[in-house]
């Protein structure tokens, strides 16, 4: 089996599809190979590894569902056995719901604090383990630093990987760089058109959605400015300042 000990890796959680496959085109353009991660789009998993392939670029494909603890476990020693060289984790995986404080039930609670706290953080620690130096990227959200209360648990919980995001650039340094990408109107929700984002970009400061070549060119940014930890980078046309 081929180990590519020499070449550094990524591994982007979600990363088959909508900015998660962005992310992964990215990032072999720059030199990574990648370990992409996917729970449901397996069939978009492999078409990308191939892409990345038929690129020139080196990938492959893994399976974890990140609502389940035992399996988040399995994740980075199952990449490192054919990867050694992991040397950046993208925590870029996401589930979205929209509740209140007065509606939400405990399984949206759990869900996202699940996938947007434990598993980043379980990873985060498994990384650790692994990389004697390195990076991490979390993605987060737009809305971190205000009370947009009508996603209370979602919002809920990327606050609580902002706050990941900052105390382990703290406990991770100086092996390991740790930083945030908040992104604004960049994708709508799948069930919902382009139009929506273009009806809700009109309230923000720029006036406009934003395209995945902005969290493209952030990613490298941050990988690239070696003095960068703790950051996290608004890519959302200065909504975060409303
Ligand atoms: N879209 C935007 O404009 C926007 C705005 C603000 C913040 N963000 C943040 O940016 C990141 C990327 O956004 P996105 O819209 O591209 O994300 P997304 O489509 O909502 O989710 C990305 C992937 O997460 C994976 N996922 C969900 N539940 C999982 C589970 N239980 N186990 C394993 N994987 C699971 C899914 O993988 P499979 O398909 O393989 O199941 C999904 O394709 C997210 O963290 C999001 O919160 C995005």
């Amino acid at each position: 089996m081929t180990t590519f000990a020499h070449k550094p890796f990524a591994l982007v959680t979600g990363g088959a599809r909508r900015i998660g496959r962005t992310i992964c085109l990215k990032l072999s353009r720059m030199g990574y190979g990648i370990a992409i991660h996917y729970q449901n789009s397996r069939q978009a998993a492999e078409d990308l590894k191939e892409e990345i392939r038929q690129e020139g670029g080196e990938a492959g494909t893994f399976s974890c569902n990140l609502l389940d603890q035992a399996q988040i476990r399995q994740l980075i020693p199952m990449v490192t056995e054919h990867y050694p060289g992991l040397c950046l984790l993208v925590n870029n995986a996401s589930v979205f719901r929209k509740d209140t404080l007065a509606e939400a039930d405990l399984t949206h609670y759990e869900d996202h604090h699940r996938i947007h706290g434990l598993a980043p953080f379980l990873l985060s620690q498994d990384f650790a383990r692994h990389c004697r130096e390195g990076q991490i990227i979390n993605l987060l959200d737009t809305h971190v630093n205000d009370n947009e209360t009508n996603h209370f648990t979602y919002l809920l919980s990327k606050k609580n990987l902002l706050a990941l995001t900052e105390m382990s650039a703290v406990a991770l340094a100086p092996a390991i760089r740790v930083n945030g990408i908040a992104p604004g109107l960049i994708l709508p929700p799948e069930e919902e058109s382009d139009g929506y984002l273009q009806r809700l970009a009109k309230d923000i400061p720029l006036q406009r959605k934003g395209r995945l070549e902005n969290i493209e060119q952030t990613v490298g940014f941050l990988l690239e400015n070696d003095y960068l930890t703790g950051q996290v980078i608004f890519n959302d046309g200065g909504e975060h300042l409303l």
